[in-house]
C-alpha cells in the first residue's frame, strides 16, 4: 500500500537554479516563487546563503527572501552551510534553515571544503543558533546512493551521518541521491536498513533523475511509507560539485504520477504548468520534464 497524501517540497528555486548556465534576475525569481506559492505547495526552498563565488546564481538570496509574497500556510526555507550563511538567512524572515553535508568524505570536501568531522561542529553551531532564533531546521545528507568520487557508500556511513544530524537537532532529514545513481532495489535495501533506526515521518527523499529512475525510486519509497519528496519544477537542478549530476525529479512529473495514483499533493497542475512555462521562458531553454514536453506542444 501507498500513502493517500504526500508532501512535496519544491527545491527548484535553490537546487534547480544553482547549476544553471544563465543567472535569473531576482525579480523573476520572486515572481516565480509567488507563482509556486499560488500553485499550492506547502514548502518552498527559495535560495541558499552560500559563497557567491561558489554559486553565483544564488547571490541574491537576501533580495529574493525579502521580495516574495508570503503565504502564512507555506514554509519558506533557505539552504545554509555555515554561520556566515546563517547570519544572512536570519536577516530575512525565512521560516526554516536547511543544513547539508555528504555521507562521502570526498564529495563533502569538494562541496563545502571540509572533512566530515570538521563539518559537525560547524553545523552544531548553525543548528543551535537557528533554533534559538525560532527557526526549524532540516538536514540533507548527500551521496546516499552513490558518490561521483567514491562510488558506493556503505549504508552504515549514511546511518552514522544521519544519526549525528538528528542528535544536533534537525527535525527532518532529506536523503539525497545527488547524482541520480539509485535504482529501485537499492532504495528498497537502504530504506529497509534505515527503518531500523529512524521514524519514517522524519525522512524525505531527494532524488535526482540523471538516469531516469527517480519516479521508480519514488514508488519504492511510497511503498515504504515515505510521505515527503523533494522535487524541482521542470526537472531543473544539479549539484555543481558532483560531476555528472543532473536535475531533480521533475515536480510536474511527480505530481502527475501521484495524482494518477489518487494520492493527494495539494498542488494544482494548471497553475504548475503556468509556473513552469514562466521559468522556462526566463531560462530561455526547454525544461527537461516529460510534462513540459507535453505542455510545450499544446
Ligand atoms: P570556504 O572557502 O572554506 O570558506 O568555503 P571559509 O569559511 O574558509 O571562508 C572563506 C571566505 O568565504 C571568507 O571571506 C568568508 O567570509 C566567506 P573572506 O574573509 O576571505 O573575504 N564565506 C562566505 N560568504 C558568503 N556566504 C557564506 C560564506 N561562508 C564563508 N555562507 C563554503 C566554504 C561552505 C562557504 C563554500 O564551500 C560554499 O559556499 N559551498 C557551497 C556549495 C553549494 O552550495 N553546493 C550546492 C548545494 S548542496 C547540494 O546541491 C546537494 C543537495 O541538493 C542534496 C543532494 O542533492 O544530495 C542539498
Ligand atoms: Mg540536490
Amino acid at each position: 500500500t501507498v500513502p493517500k497524501e504526500v508532501i512535496i517540497k519544491e527545491v527548484g528555486p535553490r537546487d534547480g537554479l544553482q547549476n544553471q548556465p544563465s543567472e535569473v534576475p531576482a525579480e523573476d525569481k520572486i515572481n516565480w516563487i509567488n507563482q509556486l506559492t499560488e500553485a499550492g505547495y506547502s514548502y518552498i526552498e527559495i535560495s541558499s546563503f552560500v559563497h557567491p563565488k561558489w554559486i553565483p546564481q544564488l547571490k541574491d538570496a537576501r533580495q529574493v527572501a525579502a521580495g516574495i509574497k508570503r503565504d502564512p500556510s507555506v514554509t519558506y526555507a533557505a539552504l545554509v552551510p555555515n554561520m556566515k550563511g546563517l547570519e544572512g538567512a536570519l536577516e530575512t524572515d525565512v521560516d526554516e534553515i536547511s543544513v547539508f553535508m555528504s555521507a562521502s568524505e570526498t564529495h563533502n570536501k569538494k562541496n563545502i571544503n571540509k572533512s566530515l568531522s570538521e563539518t559537525y561542529p560547524v553545523l552544531k553551531e548553525v543548528i543551535d543558533e537557528a533554533r534559538l532564533a525560532g527557526k526549524t531546521v532540516r538536514g540533507y545528507v548527500s551521496t546516499v546512493f552513490g558518490c561521483p568520487y567514491e562510488g558506493d557508500i556503505p549504508t552504515d556511513q549514511v546511518i552514522e551521518v544521519s544519526k549525528r544530524l538528528f542528535d544536533l537537532g534537525i527535525e527532518e532529514l532529506s536523503l539525497g541521491d545527488t547524482i541520480g545513481a539509485a535504482n529501485p532495489l537499492q532504495v528498497d535495501r537502504v530504506l529497509t536498513e534505515l527503518e531500523k533506526h529512524f521514524t519514517f515521518g522524519q525522512l524525505a527523499m531527494h532524488f535526482h533523475n540523471t538516469r531516469g529512475m527517480a519516479l521508480a525510486n519514488t514508488l519504492v519509497s511510497l511503498e515504504h511509507g515515505i510521505i515527503t519528496f523533494d522535487g524541482a519544477l521542470g526537472g531543473l537542478g544539479g549539484c555543481p560539485y558532483a560531476k555528472g549530476a543532473s536535475g531533480n525529479v521533475a515536480t510536474d512529473d511527480l505530481v502527475h504520477m501521484l495524482h494518477q495514483m489518487d494520492i493527494r499533493t495539494g498542488i494544482d497542475e494548471t497553475k504548475l504548468q503556468k509556473a513552469a512555462r514562466f521559468i522556462q521562458s526566463k531560462l530561455n531553454s526547454a525544461l527537461p520534464s516529460h510534462q513540459m514536453q507535453i505542455w510545450n506542444k499544446q
